[in-house]
């Protein structure tokens, strides 16, 4: 008998007699890999062995559903210094994935934009760098995505604004860069904006007082500049932004009432020099105009961006798990 033959046999034997062990063994085998990629030193995930079942209680931090699928993994502060391997995506099932306060180096892996199950990320207080992967604007599920206090880099995904069941989106103490998105205005549950301590640089965007859901937002030591949508007033303390430099608003009691030059930093771009005689009040009314409406203690209509063209994603619910994970087993 060829060695393929015998393995078909086997296989055959296998699905026979216990019908779930061809998915148990992938989801093992992503444990496996897992496991090697996020506790290189084998200390901390020692119970996870190859020749275990996942679901028996005996792997450290692995919770399975009734379907014996892996649910979640919860291993907060148990001191892993590996990585987070792409091999997570084979946990199709995942709803929790909760590594925070452990020393998890090198990307945040696109794959896991697979899991379509997953509502609670937790990568917070890790030293995970690269940037935030986009694919992460797949993840219909998210509800808590916490990235806070990584080494993060580049900008915030345009992306995530399609996670629309979103309600806490932490990302502070990063080295974020760019602009805040408008299409952040779209995540109609958040509740929890936390952008502070990063690089951000412009404007807050009027979108984010669409969101009537919104408790706090955090945009503390960043670089924002301009006036800060008189939407967001009605958060009251809920509205944090300290140490920006540039940032104004009109009814913020941290924040001083803009000058007709603040929104001149729109333009920054532009050589201020060139238009330094134009700012004598009166003598010319080019920049009065370009402004909207503002004068010297107030700004009735600040300069709005053009309405961005609205992002038709392609809405790719993940019917498949969800058939795969509901579908009751054999
Ligand atoms: C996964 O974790 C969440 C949050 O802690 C919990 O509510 C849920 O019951 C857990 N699921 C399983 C299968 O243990
Ligand atoms: C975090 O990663 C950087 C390199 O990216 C390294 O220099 C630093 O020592 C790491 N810090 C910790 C606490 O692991
Ligand atoms: C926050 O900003 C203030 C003022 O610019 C600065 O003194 C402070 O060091 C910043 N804090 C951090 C943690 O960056
Ligand atoms: C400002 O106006 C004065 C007098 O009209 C002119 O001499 C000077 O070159 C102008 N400066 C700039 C920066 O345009
Ligand atoms: C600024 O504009 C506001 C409203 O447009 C007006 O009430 C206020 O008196 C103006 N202030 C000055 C100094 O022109």
């Amino acid at each position: 008998m060829g060695i393929f033959q015998f393995l078909f046999f086997f296989f055959l034997l296998f699905t026979l007699y216990t019908p779930m062990s061809v998915h148990a063994n992938t989801e093992l085998r992503s444990l496996m890999e897992l496991k090697t990629s996020l506790d290189p030193t084998n200390k901390v995930l020692e119970s996870w062995k190859s020749d275990g079942d996942p679901c028996s209680g005996s792997f450290v931090g692995v919770a399975c559903n009734e379907h014996r699928k892996v649910a979640n993994i919860s291993l907060q502060g148990k001191g892993l210094s590996g990585q987070v391997s792409p091999a997570i995506a084979g946990l199709k099932c995942l709803s929790g994935l909760y590594l925070h306060y452990n020393s998890l180096s090198g990307e945040i892996p696109k794959e896991l934009s697979d899991l379509q199950e997953l509502t609670d990320l937790y990568l917070n207080d890790n030293n995970l760098s690269g940037t935030i992967p986009p694919h992460i604007g797949n993840m219909a599920a998210l509800q808590v995505v916490d990235l806070c206090c990584n080494q993060l880099t580049g900008n915030i995904p345009t992306e995530i604004g399609d996670l629309k069941g979103l309600s806490v989106l932490s990302l502070q103490r990063n080295r974020l860069d760019g602009k805040i998105p408008a299409s952040l205005g779209n995540l109609v549950m958040l509740r929890r904006l936390d952008l502070s301590y990063n690089r951000l640089f412009g404007e807050i965007p009027t979108t984010l007082a669409n969101i009537l859901q919104l408790e706090t937002l955090d945009v503390r030591n960043n670089t924002l500049y301009g006036n800060v949508p008189s939407g967001l007033k009605r958060l009251n303390g809920g509205f944090l932004g300290d140490n920006n430099r540039g940032l104004c608003g009109t009814g913020f009691p941290t924040l001083r009432v803009c000058s007709r030059f603040d929104n001149m930093n729109i333009n920054q771009l532009e050589p201020f020099q060139s238009d330094l005689n134009d700012t004598v009040p009166g003598v010319n009314s080019h920049i009065v105009h370009n402004q909207g409406h503002c004068n010297h203690t107030h700004c009735s209509n600040p300069l709005r961006f053009p309405k961005l063209p609205i992002i038709t994603g392609i809405i790719t619910v993940g019917f498949v798990c969800c058939i795969s994970c509901n579908f009751p087993l054999p």
